[in-house]
């Protein structure tokens, strides 16, 4: 629970269930290595700070052969580069009806740290794949080609698409092959991301690099004048531990370990800025994991949330969000002098990013008071649990379990009528030892109703795709299955909690 000291673990196992593993070589191939994990360490206790589980996991893990076991971290000094901008991907066709674009899936050699090389998977050559600009009612098509010689897929997080266009995790791109996925941006505008989904891989694959930005722009928000172009700007977040030779340390059991935030790709940089209002559009595509955002001084405004606007603009002294999740927030740096700073921090890993107030702006555009009303609620014609849990009993590595069940491709755990509105209770039953973890459901949006009977908080409202569901707490929510047909699949979004099993699939009929 936010505040309290929780017993909490950390993610204490390794995937010896399925135990193939995979490190980027330098010089670009990719070779696929098997190294059984074995966390033989007894679960061991924490603390939870804030919504920030914190852990000792002091659990004994084979390193991966090749691993440089003990190497020390990199500790950079702060803001010593700029925050990159992610690459606006270009359509290599512009159709009467949609545009084309084409990004490879490829190996990469990135300084994410200075001074140091990393070896990464990327789409289209940078940490962050090309941020595609997608149009309310103009669909977009991309193609990727996985130049990798692992197999790989995409899914559009927060996108409502056809079943096929969806990547599932059984529909795979092989090496050498492509795959074009449709996308209808039939929704509302909205800031998505893309990643990895491959089953049992997808946490390694996105760690390691495999994750993009999609913005889907509406034009009935024009008229609201909010900060566009260069005042438009995603954000990225990804925790990751680095050694002394660059190398990118994957190793589920300690993920509280990965103690560099990535930027956009880089470790704590600066970012200049006009004496103006922007827009920042955060993404949380951490594996796993909370970030509790404040700024020590100026406000941040949120507007909006995974879905796209929310009703008015919230001033929030403090932001937290889990993986998967996205904040759209404006910052207003009007008034401030020139060659001052504003510093973005997270409650436990400090400083992640400094604005430098560099350059004089005109900006006499307000904040409007209003933003954009929610769809109507439908009403709810059936009710669900889910419920998300470690069994321990056998030991470790433990099962990771939906309902009880882990993930199987064959299985359809709910079948849902197309049309309906339903409401589903997501518990986490993980209290003893306390997990964090947080839900998401492809296909639609939701909205919260309630956390464990109290009214929802200010980081649940609008329309949402991911939330956090606290040890021992419960989040009812509604959504409405209106569109598509077919199976997709729903889970944690703590990716080494997914790609063990913590998912389920829904099968939407007729
Ligand atoms: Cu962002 Cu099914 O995931
Ligand atoms: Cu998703
Ligand atoms: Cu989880």
């Amino acid at each position: 629970m936010p505040g309290a000291a929780t017993k909490v673990i950390d993610t204490p196992w390794s995937r010896s269930i399925q135990s193939s593993r995979s490190r980027p070589k330098p010089g670009g191939s990719y070779v696929k290595r098997r190294s059984v994990f074995i966390a033989g360490g007894a679960v061991v206790g924490g603390v939870l700070l804030g919504r920030q589980a914190v852990a000792l996991a002091d659990s004994p893990v084979q390193q991966p052969e090749g691993g440089v076991a003990g190497a020390e971290a990199p500790s950079a000094t702060p803001f010593q580069t700029p925050m990159p901008m992610p690459p606006v991907a270009v359509p290599i066709r512009r159709g009467a009806f949609h545009d084309e674009y084409e990004i490879n899936v490829q190996p990469a050699q990135l300084e994410l740290v200075p001074g140091l090389m990393t070896d990464a998977l990327t789409f289209g050559g940078g940490w962050v794949g090309p941020v595609i600009r997608g149009r309310t009612g103009r669909p977009v098509k991309v193609t990727f080609r996985n130049t990798l010689d692992v197999h790989t897929n995409v899914h559009l997080h927060g996108g409502h698409v056809e079943a096929v266009n969806d990547g599932h995790p059984m529909d795979m791109i092989m090496p050498g092959d492509s795959r074009t996925y449709d996308y209808p941006n039939s929704q509302r505008g909205a800031t998505l991301w893309y990643h990895d989904h491959v089953h049992n891989d997808e946490s390694e694959h996105t760690y390691r690099g495999l994750h993009g930005i999609y913005i889907v722009d509406d034009p009935a928000e024009a008229s609201l004048r909010l900060p566009t172009g260069a005042y438009d700007i995603p954000i990225m977040l990804s925790d990751v531990k680095i050694d002394s030779t660059g190398a990118l340390i994957y190793e589920p059991p300690k993920a509280i370990e990965r103690n560099i935030v990535l930027v956009n790709g880089k470790a704590t940089p600066f970012l200049p800025v006009a004496a103006r209002k922007y827009r920042f559009r955060l993404i949380n595509a951490t594996n796993e994991g909370t970030y509790k955002l404040t700024l020590d001084k100026a406000t941040m405004w949120q507007i909006g949330t995974d879905g796209g606007l929310l009703p008015a603009p919230v001033a929030r002294p403090e932001i937290a969000f889990g993986s998967g999740e996205r904040v759209d927030v404006v910052i207003d740096f009007t008034g401030l002098p020139k060659g001052s700073s504003v510093v973005l921090s997270d409650a436990v890993k400090g400083p992640i990013l400094r604005f430098d107030v560099n350059f004089r702006a005109t900006d006499t555009r307000e904040l409007p008071q209003k933003l954009r009303d929610l769809p109507a609620l439908s009403a709810a014609t059936v009710q669900r649990d889910v419920r998300l849990s470690f069994d321990f009993s056998n030991g470790i590595p433990p099962l990771a379990l939906v309902n009880g069940k882990q993930f199987d491709a064959d299985r359809v755990d709910f079948t849902i009528k197309r049309g309906t509105t339903e409401i589903w209770t997501v518990y986490n039953d993980d209290t003893e030892p306390s997990i964090l973890h947080t839900f998401h459901l492809h296909m639609t949006h939701f909205r919260v109703l309630s956390r464990s009977g109290a009214p929802m908080t200010a980081d649940d409202a609008g329309l949402k795709d991911t939330v956090l569901v606290p040890p021992g707490s419960s989040v009812r929510l509604q959504a409405t299955f209106a569109r598509y047909l077919g199976r997709y699949p729903y889970h944690c979004h703590f990716l080494e909690h997914s790609s063990i099993g913590m998912m389920a699939q829904m099968e939407i009929v007729p």
